[in-house]
């Protein structure tokens, strides 16, 4: 696969990953590079293409160009995009000035040349701009093939070479070319032979975890979530009963959590699953604490200490399977030069080092959404591939100050309620995350002839796309209040539930 790769340097925007999103949308690998990789790298990935991309930096400061003469050297086609396309003017002498004031939103742009980047797209359409500095000069082997407003220099071209600069973002939705220059540079302009397809990865897995891990042993820790899941079942088909996975039900699950998940797995063949109730040692430990992080660091700890007491068990384990995705890896690798980090909030964090495990990550290529296509290629059932995240404290962090079983027990049996209700009807896949959370505050309530004075349910469910920023879902008229007659008539203990309309800033989508 690697020779057949688009690959991206990274300069910081904002935009990265969405570019590689949009290159593998055309099935094309793409790999993401930090500017500063080595040139040793770069030379043994042989990519059939390169973009740069943009990034906050300016090009006048400073830039180190040593990659990009490589690029040039090796005739590998370049498009830069933003920052990315004034590196390269500034490397074939065009003129780069520093602007005192960003521009930023859309603008029209018009093709002054027909080129085999733009083939299929309108003369003229919208784009998305995001920029401080620009290009004022076009260097000399380059021509001018598009511009926004009155003539600014917005897509260029090397006259012999096959190297372009864009000055908008052309992998965002608001650019209104329907993907098409995405599409042209990785078909028209690197070739790719487009062989990049879910079938494949499953194919390409399969036998790369057979050729890792040989005919040892891998341990799992496998929660119910999308990314365990289908890290568990691409490991099982590759390598069957050599994996064991260990459940632990940390009295934090929501209702039935271990039926579906021993449901998801009925049809893979020799998988063992072991399942550890270890209720009782998360409850006491977190007897008597109140504040949320020191909550999640207990329930981390004892995750830790749980799992690998199991995991001494299993004879001979040498792996350690994770479902750690392209995402974490990305992230990871941008807080540190190391990229091969386990992402902090991830449960068993710190294990490999105590444990002398390797580490086996069948997804850290793939984005979120190619996992679910995985998963859906290799037969795990759409309720698990599409379900809303659920953080690794579970119920820890839904239950406001101090755990105690009976209040998880009242809230698993309103969130069963919630979230029935909303499968129900049809609404599940149309919000991103939806949960109740359980508020221990008494207040008074009537039913029947008689006063109650029991505890709040709070409802929350919203909207959103990378989970940065959210928005309160809105739901059709009457559907909270069915919802909450229902949890009020239903689950003993409870007087009052609440929906919360909070957005994302300033309120967070957990409550703690
Ligand atoms: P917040 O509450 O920060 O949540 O807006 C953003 C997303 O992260 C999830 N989340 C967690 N996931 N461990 C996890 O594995 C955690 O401690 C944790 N806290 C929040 C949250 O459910 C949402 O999807």
């Amino acid at each position: 696969m690697e020779n057949k790769s688009i690959i991206i340097i990274d300069y910081g925007s904002q935009y990265t990953q969405l570019i590689a999103r949009r290159i593998r949308e055309n099935k094309t690998y793409c790999e993401i590079f930090p500017y500063d990789v080595s040139l040793e790298k770069i030379k043994n990935h042989n990519p059939i293409g390169v973009i740069l991309s943009g990034g906050p930096n300016s090009v006048t400061k400073s830039f180190d160009n040593t990659l990009l003469k490589y690029f040039i050297m090796s005739d590998i086609p370049i498009l830069g995009i933003c920052f990315g396309m004034q590196a390269i003017c500034k490397e074939f002498g065009g003129t780069v000035v520093e602007s005192q004031k960003r521009e930023y939103g859309s603008a029209i742009f018009k093709i002054n040349e027909m080129d085999p980047l733009f083939h299929g797209i309108n003369n003229s359409f919208e784009v998305w701009m995001s920029h401080g500095d620009s290009v004022t000069i076009v260097p000399n082997e380059f021509k001018l093939i598009g511009s926004t407003g009155e003539n600014n220099i917005s897509a260029i071209k090397h006259k012999s070479k096959l190297i372009y600069g864009l000055q908008f973002h052309p992998e965002v939705t608001h650019t209104e070319d329907k993907g098409k220059i995405i599409e042209n540079y990785v078909n028209n302009i690197c070739n790719s032979k487009n062989e990049w397809s879910i079938k494949n990865i499953v194919s390409s897995s399969i036998q790369s975890i057979q050729d890792e891990v040989k005919n040892e042993s891998v341990i799992l820790g496998l929660s119910g979530g999308v990314d365990s899941s289908v890290a568990a079942a691409i490991i099982n088909k590759a390598i069957g009963s050599q994996l064991t996975c260990i459940f632990v039900n940390n009295g934090l699950l929501r209702l039935n959590e271990e039926e579906q998940v021993k449901n998801a797995f009925r049809s893979f063949k020799g998988i063992k699953i072991k399942f550890v109730n270890a209720e009782k040692i998360f409850l006491d430990n977190l007897k008597g604490v109140v504040d949320p992080e020191q909550k999640r660091k207990i329930i981390g700890n004892t995750f830790i200490d749980v799992f690998q007491n199991e995991a001494e068990k299993i004879k001979d384990a040498r792996w350690l399977g994770q479902g750690t995705i392209y995402p974490d890896v990305i992230e990871s690798a941008a807080e540190s030069s190391s990229a091969h980090l386990i992402k902090s909030h991830h449960n068993v964090g710190g294990l490999p080092e105590n444990m002398k495990l390797k580490l086996i990550e069948p997804l850290r290529k793939l984005f979120k959404d190619e996992v679910r296509l995985l998963g859906k290629e290799i037969g795990l059932s759409e309720e698990i591939i599409n379900r809303h995240p659920f953080p690794g404290p579970g119920l820890g962090v839904r239950i406001l100050g101090e755990v105690k079983s009976e209040f998880a027990d009242i809230l698993r049996e309103a969130d069963n309620i919630y979230i029935s209700m909303i499968r129900e009807a049809k609404l599940y896949d149309k919000i991103s995350q939806a949960f109740s959370v359980f508020i221990p505050s008494k207040t008074v309530g009537v039913t029947g002839d008689g006063r109650v004075y029991s505890y709040i349910i709070a409802l929350r469910a919203v909207g959103t796309e990378d989970f940065m920023t959210a928005k309160p879902f809105r739901f059709p008229n009457g559907f909270i209040e069915d919802v909450a007659t229902r949890i009020i008539n239903e689950v003993p203990n409870i007087s009052r539930v609440c929906y919360d309309i909070s957005s994302k800033p300033p309120a967070t989508i957990e409550w703690e």
